[in-house]
C-alpha cells in the first residue's frame, strides 16, 4: 500500500495507460479521480474500489475545464497529491501533408493540455508545500519515425516542460518527473504492436523482443508517485523494453 490515502488525479485515466495507472494506484490504497472527455472504462474500477475512484469530466485542451477538475478533487478529498498528467493523442502525417487541423490537436492536448495541468495542479500543491507530478511522453521524444513530426515535437516539449518545472517547484516540496513508455500492448500503441508489418520493422530494436504491456508502464508512475522516489526529480523515466532505435 505504497500510496494508502494519496489523492490522485489522472487525465485520460478512463482507459488505456490512464486506467492502467488509476487501477496500479487504487491497489496501492490511492484514490482516484479519473478525468477525460467520456467515461469510456471507468465502471469496473468504480465497482472494484467503491468511493475511492470517481470519473469527473475535463477537456486538457481548456484551461477552465482543467481548473473545475482540480477543484473538484480538492472538493471531494480536500487536496490534490498527486497529479498523472497523461492525457494525449496521436495524429500520423508527413510535414508537407499533415493536415494543420491535426498539429494543433496534438499540440492542444499533448503539449496545451499538459501545462494546463501542471499549472492548476502546481498552484494548488505549491500552497500546501508538497506534491507529485507526473508528465507523459513517449520514447519517441527523442527518436525519429516518419510520420510522428507533431507527435513526437510534442512530446520532446512535454519533457523539457517536465525538467523546467522541476527546478522551479523542487524547493516549494513539489517533484515533477516524466513517465516515457516505448510501445505498449494496447492503448495507442496498439496500431503499432496488432499490425504484423508495422510491428516486424519495430521489434528488432526493441533489446526484449516485444511490446510492453500497459501494466508494466503503470508501475513506473506508481514509482515516480510513491516515497521511494523521494529523491527523483525532473528525471524521464523510459520504460520502453530498452528500445534501440538505429
Ligand atoms: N499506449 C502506448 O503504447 C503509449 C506509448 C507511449 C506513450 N503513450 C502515451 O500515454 C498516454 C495515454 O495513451 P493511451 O495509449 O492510453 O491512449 P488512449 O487509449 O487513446 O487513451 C487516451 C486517453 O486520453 C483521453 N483524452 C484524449 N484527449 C483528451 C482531452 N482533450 N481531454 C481529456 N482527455 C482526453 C481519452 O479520453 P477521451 O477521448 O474521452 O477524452 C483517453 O482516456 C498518451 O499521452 C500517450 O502519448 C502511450
Amino acid at each position: 500500500m505504497r500510496l494508502e490515502n494519496r489523492v490522485a488525479v489522472i487525465t485520460g485515466g478512463t482507459r488505456g495507460l490512464g486506467r492502467a495507472i488509476a487501477q496500479r494506484y487504487l491497489e496501492e490504497g490511492a484514490q482516484v479521480l479519473c478525468a477525460a472527455r467520456r467515461p469510456h472504462e471507468i465502471d469496473e474500477l468504480v465497482q472494484l474500489h467503491p468511493g475511492r475512484v470517481h470519473y469527473q469530466p475535463v477537456d486538457v485542451t481548456c484551461p477552465k475545464s482543467v481548473d473545475a477538475l482540480m477543484a473538484a478533487a480538492e472538493e471531494r478529498w480536500g487536496r490534490i497529491d498527486i497529479l498523472v498528467a497523461n492525457a494525449g493523442l496521436n495524429r500520423d502525417g508527413k510535414v508537407d501533408r499533415l493536415p494543420t487541423e491535426s498539429w494543433d490537436e496534438m499540440v492542444a492536448t499533448n503539449l496545451n493540455g499538459v501545462f494546463y495541468c501542471v499549472q492548476s495542479a502546481a498552484r494548488r500543491m505549491v500552497a500546501r508545500g508538497s506534491g507529485r507530478i507526473i508528465t507523459v511522453s513517449s520514447s519517441m521524444s527523442s527518436r525519429v519515425a516518419i510520420g510522428a513530426a507533431g507527435y513526437s515535437a510534442t512530446k520532446a516539449a512535454v519533457e523539457t516542460l517536465t525538467r523546467v518545472s522541476a527546478i522551479e517547484l523542487g524547493r516549494k516540496g513539489v517533484q515533477v518527473n516524466c513517465l516515457a513508455p516505448g510501445v505498449l500492448e494496447e492503448g495507442m500503441g496498439a496500431e503499432v504492436a496488432d499490425n504484423p508489418k508495422v510491428w516486424e520493422a519495430y521489434r528488432s530494436r526493441f533489446s526484449l523482443g516485444r511490446a510492453g504491456t500497459l501494466d508494466e508502464a503503470a508501475h513506473g508512475a506508481v514509482f515516480l508517485a510513491c516515497a521511494e522516489s523521494s529523491y527523483v526529480n525532473g528525471h524521464v523515466l523510459e520504460v520502453n523494453g530498452g528500445l534501440l532505435w538505429a
